[in-house]
């Protein structure tokens, strides 16, 4: 329901600063908060991600002569380009830097030669760990290719949107793009790597999942944009070191003690650190896929727990506030609760009982909540209900 409206206020938009000529179309691409899996799918380890129910959407209308235009409901500036220009990045966090992507990757597989105008709508809050910029590319994308007659199935835009997204900055992997596109509703999604599968696993009746902001900002094209790629790096500065190519390759024998006393011998330092969040969060998602699928609550819970600290202590990505977020979360009732996204700020995924979560908000909203200033319920607590992906919706 609330889609319909959102995406239908995006129209209103393009037509209020277009014109109300016929031809609309929408597309809407949800956010997605990462159940478990942080951190690894740039090493192509799978990760357990779920879409949520806030999206972006996105009007558009085919344009004459290969220009872009578009138009956002929260008041950014306007943008125009061509879709056959050479396109630059402008200053990081620049809004247009996602429809530029969305171009570039675009023409990396397709021809195209119509532009569109096109005005976006959301109520998926930015900079959240929610993926709000990945969705914004997808949307983009899938306009772009829409308008020129082109419906690109799963795997082909996989094979364009991790790498578009490159050029905003961030090396990322292909987790959001691989949720926002194909999430179904009622499910997490087991993503693969190398090649890209992506699998619905259900997630049981009663496990009610809610997604808390720690009201710290992580912009991903901003300055987090260092130290995420940093921890990248040195996984992989880790990895070569001990002779592996790839994760899944250190991995094959099972992983486990033998590997971590390997790692410990051979590295010192942050590459140590992330090699060893890497090794063990791989482990973690292959438990909470097997707990998921038996219906254990309390062992998820325990893996998010454990993910948590890995991220705190190994990976070093959290923040004073998501922790204290984190840990007020377990003391209003979650059975488990972690960072979740990129880090350095965002949310948290928190899993609570059947018929708990109202109650579980409630204590946050007048503990830990109450303490600080700029908290909004509508944005800053999501129930985080498995929703369906921009293919499936
Ligand atoms: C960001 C990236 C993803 C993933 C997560 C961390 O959201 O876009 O590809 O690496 O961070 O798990």
């Amino acid at each position: 329901m609330e889609r319909m409206i959102c995406a239908a206020e995006a129209a209103e938009v393009l037509g209020g600063r277009f014109g109300a000529r016929p031809g609309i179309e929408t597309v809407s691409v949800p956010g997605r908060v990462n159940l478990i899996g942080e951190h690894i799918d740039y090493h192509e380890l799978a990760v357990l991600p779920m879409a949520v129910p806030r999206a972006i959407h996105i009007a558009y209308r085919p344009a004459a002569g290969g220009v872009l235009r578009a138009v956002s409901g929260d008041g950014y500036d306007e943008i125009e380009l061509r879709v056959d220009a050479d396109l630059a990045p402008g200053p990081a966090g620049d809004w247009g830097n996602y429809v530029k992507a969305a171009v570039l990757a675009t023409r990396s597989r397709w021809a195209i030669e119509r532009g569109i105008e096109a005005a976006v709508v959301s109520d998926l809050p930015p900079a959240a760990g929610l993926s709000s910029s990945s969705a914004l590319l997808t949307g983009f994308t899938l306009a772009l290719l829409r308008a020129n007659g082109i419906e690109a199935g799963f795997e082909e835009l996989m094979s364009v949107l991790p790498e578009g997204e490159h050029f905003v900055g961030t090396r990322g992997g292909g987790m959001d793009h691989a949720a926002v596109l194909a999430c179904r509703a009622g499910a997490a999604l087991l993503v693969e790597f190398a090649p890209v599968v992506a699998t619905p696993v259900s997630v049981p009746g009663g496990w009610e999942f809610l997604v808390a902001h720690s009201l710290v900002m992580a912009e991903k094209s901003g300055a987090v944009r260092e130290q995420y790629n940093s921890r990248r790096a040195a996984g992989t500065a880790g990895l070569r070191k001990l002779g592996f190519q790839t994760f899944r390759e250190a991995l094959a024998g099972g992983g486990g003690d033998e590997l971590t006393a390997r790692a410990r011998s051979g590295l010192r330092g942050e590459e140590l650190l992330c090699f060893l969040h890497v090794t063990s969060e791989a482990a973690r998602v292959r438990e909470a896929v097997a707990a998921l699928k038996a219906a254990d609550m309390a062992a998820f819970g325990r893996l998010l727990d454990a993910s948590h600290a890995s991220l705190r202590d190994q990976l070093r990505i959290s923040t004073p506030e998501v922790d204290a977020l984190v840990e007020a979360a377990r003391k209003a009732g979650a059975v488990g609760a972690r960072l979740t996204g990129a880090g350095f700020g965002g949310c948290a995924v928190i899993l609570c009982r059947r018929g708990e979560r109202a109650e579980v908000k409630e204590r946050l909203r007048r503990g830990h909540y109450a303490r600080l200033s700029g908290f909004d319920p509508v944005s800053h607590l999501i129930d985080a209900e498995p929703s369906a992906g921009a293919l499936l919706a």
